[in-house]
């Protein structure tokens, strides 16, 4: 099994790529801006610094062999008003959330083997936008637009797409974003990265009658 994952510096993204090697049968091919920020090794892991805000980074990418699941977990979180969404910033927000994902999932369209699935992790805020963050409200109602206008012809090649929407999860995206409001960082009250990566890897194996489109996961108790 052969899977493909962006973010794997990230929060969640390294507890994906962490429960992903359980399995071991399972190779990961992970994406991240720079190698060395990434704390998981394994023999069955190789790593591509890919910049996702940069056209020409993501075009070099060679996406290698056959691919069973690609799983999008790089994103950009900023919480940024709209009185303080520049050009620049807009632009960062749809590159890395929405152009990226789709000329990723777009280079592997030969590579993905019958009954493979391609996740999307959205969020929340996807669903309902929040004044406090547009450009990545924005972005992400792109992502689900994005993922909903593929899924047909993914599907006529036997690909799966789900998207997931969480609500706040216990990683350092979510700490910034705490900090700049002012909030006390109680990382208990959220999602834990291992609960949702447990959830995010079973997507990857569902099929072949079934497929979960949209999965909403929340805290279990509303942190606010
Ligand atoms: N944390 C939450 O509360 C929350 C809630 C709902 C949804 N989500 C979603 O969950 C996913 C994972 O986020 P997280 O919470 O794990 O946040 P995180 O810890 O900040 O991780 C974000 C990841 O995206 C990567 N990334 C950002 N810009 C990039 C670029 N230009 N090129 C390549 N990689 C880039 C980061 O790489 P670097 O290390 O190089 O920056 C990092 O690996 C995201 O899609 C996020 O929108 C998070």
């Amino acid at each position: 099994v052969r899977v493909v994952i962006s973010g794997v510096s990230g929060g969640l993204g390294e507890a994906v790529v962490r429960t992903l090697l359980e399995d071991p049968a399972c190779e990961v091919h992970g994406l991240c801006r720079s190698a060395a920020h990434v704390t998981v090794r394994s023999d069955r892991l190789t790593l591509s610094e890919i910049d996702l805000a940069d056209a020409a980074s993501v075009d070099a990418w060679e996406p290698g062999q056959h691919v069973d699941a690609l799983i999008h977990c790089a994103a950009v979180g900023d919480n940024v008003s709209f009185a303080d969404a520049d050009t620049a910033r807009w632009e960062r927000f749809f590159s890395v959330n929405v152009v990226a994902a789709a000329t990723l999932t777009q280079r592997l369209l030969p590579r993905f083997t019958p009954g493979a699935s391609v996740v999307f992790v959205n969020s929340g805020l996807g669903l309902r936008a929040s004044s406090a963050s547009v450009p990545y409200s924005a972005s992400k109602a792109a992502l689900k637009s994005l993922a909903d206008a593929i899924r047909p012809e993914l599907n006529d090649r036997g690909v799966s797409v789900t998207t997931v929407y969480p609500g706040q999860i216990a990683t350092p995206m979510l700490a910034r974003n705490v900090a700049a409001m002012g909030r006390p960082w109680h990382p208990d009250s959220y999602i834990q990265p291992e609960e949702l990566a447990r959830i995010l890897v079973q997507l990857t194996k569902t099929g072949p009658s079934l497929q979960l489109t949209d999965v909403v996961a929340r805290p279990a108790r509303e942190p606010w």
